[in-house]
């Protein structure tokens, strides 16, 4: 069978869809381009926006190829999936297949038997309450490794309710994976040759504080996963201000290879917003936990996620959190316009900002972050880091070729290297020279490891 899949939304769908690529695989499966496939598969995200209307836009335009071939199905998984549900069998009959967070685990199996006819319609919609393992597809390494990165799963869910947010609703309650399972792929996948791992979670602050914990805690995990020998870098993601554990924030400056770069999304730089979102931090303590990290770790690059017209954010709100922007100086941020999500608290909360103001609110912050992000590269200059090489750089160059990789804190650099190496997956030593306006550029210092 060859099949197509579409990914939208964050790093848990991307690393949920090259899991569900290799398990195909496994299977004697094999990607095809969109115009070939015979199953399209949507891999999809709620967490903001229209994304729904995204999703039935999609299965319109897929529905055409209906014509080329009337045996085509599609999948749709992922937080839409889990939302919609059953409701997408009568509106596009070629759907075949839903699925959620919990669902997934049993997606190849259940794509497997639609095409063989064996059954008409499959729903994999219920949530359970213990992180459920998944097959390791037999050539997992070929898909995820060739840039020697990959991602770990060690939860899946929230239990935190922020009341804008849909995730709760979309992917369930927290619920820790065995630490000595993590553990296990890590070290599967070290063997395997990769050098960089990101262990994901929604909440990974609260890893083990729920009912699949056995005792072992964050710190804990990261001190288990940064000692497995050949792990050159180590990240997580994402994390929750209000359950970052002390233990954490030391291990910062502890672990070599604990990467020195942490996504800690503020959301919001006004106390009163804050607590209307329910994030269960105010300002000071966002500001103390900056201040023990870059104790810990002074080179530490932090980035965030920001929500402006959250209902009821007036002008004096805002320019709080433009004013905490610039006090923490993020490298970079996410920013959205808040957008009401089916079944959330804030949905009720009043008043809502109009949009125009909304529009012009985003600009200024993005204004301002850019102002940053600028000064924070240019401050890179002059500095050397290794960087580990994802492909060959977009742009090529006149005057040479041009590799394209990230730092140590996940900045993109690129450096020429003229001889005829392939270079991804290795890592090569470079000393910054130039700071554009998002990315660096950097000139080669020693020979790539
Ligand atoms: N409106 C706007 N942004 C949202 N996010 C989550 N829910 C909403 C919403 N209803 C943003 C938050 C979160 C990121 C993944 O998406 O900033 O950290
Ligand atoms: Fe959503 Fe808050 Fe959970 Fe993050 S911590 S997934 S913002 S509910």
């Amino acid at each position: 069978m060859k099949f197509h899949i579409m990914t939208f939304g964050c790093q848990m769908n991307v690393h949920d869809s090259q899991w569900l690529t290799a398990a195909l695989e496994s299977r004697g499966w094999e990607q095809a381009p969109e115009e070939e496939a015979q199953v399209y598969i949507l891999n999809t995200c709620s967490v903001r926006e229209k994304p729904e209307q995204k999703v039935y836009t999609e299965l319109g335009r897929i529905g055409v190829y209906l014509k080329r071939d009337p045996n085509i199905f599609a999948a749709v998984g992922g937080c839409v999936g889990q939302q919609v549900g059953k409701a997408f069998f009568s509106r596009f009959p070629f759907v075949k297949l839903v699925f959620g967070t919990d669902g997934i685990a049993n997606a190849p199996n259940a794509l497997e038997s639609l095409a063989e006819g064996a059954e008409e319609r499959i729903a994999l919609l219920d949530f359970v309450d213990v992180y459920l393992e998944r097959e390791v597809p037999q050539d997992a390494s070929r898909v995820e490794h060739a840039t020697r990165q990959a991602f770990v799963n060690i939860m899946q869910g929230c239990d935190n309710f922020c009341t804008y947010c849909v995730v709760p609703y979309t992917r369930g309650r927290q619920k820790s994976r065995h630490p000595e399972l993590v553990v296990e792929e890590c070290r599967k996948l070290v063997q395997a040759g990769v050098r960089e791992i990101t262990l994901l979670g929604q909440n990974v602050n609260s890893y083990g504080l729920d009912k699949g914990g056995v005792g072992v805690t964050f710190a804990q995990l990261l001190h288990m996963v940064a000692e497995i020998p050949g792990l050159d870098r180590l990240r997580f993601t994402t994390s929750h201000p209000k359950d970052i554990a002390p233990e954490v924030i030391r291990a910062f400056g502890e672990l070599d290879n604990l990467c020195p770069s942490l996504h800690l999304p503020m959301q919001a730089g006004s106390d009163d917003v804050l607590r209307r979102m329910g994030r269960k931090y105010d300002c000071k303590r966002y500001l103390d936990i900056v201040k023990s990290l870059r104790e810990a770790r002074p080179d530490l690059s932090l980035t965030t996620d920001l929500i402006v017209a959250f209902p009821g954010e007036a002008e004096k709100d805002f320019q709080q959190t433009l004013e905490m922007v610039e006090q923490v100086g993020f490298e970079s941020s996410f920013s959205f316009k808040y957008s009401d999500r089916p079944g959330v608290a804030a949905v009720k909360m009043t008043p809502k900002v109009a949009p125009d103001v909304a529009a012009d609110r985003l600009l200024r912050l993005q204004n301002l972050q850019n102002d940053i992000t600028r000064k924070c590269l240019k401050k890179r200059v002059g500095t050397e880091d290794n960087v580990l090489v994802e492909g060959k750089s977009r742009k090529q160059e006149d005057e040479g070729v041009y590799w394209r990789g990230r730092d140590s804190a996940g900045r993109v650099v690129n450096f020429r290297f003229d001889e005829g190496v392939d270079l991804e997956g290795m890592m090569v030593p470079v000393r910054i020279v130039v700071a554009k306006k998002h990315s660096l550029v950097g000139e080669r210092t020693g020979e790539p490891w």
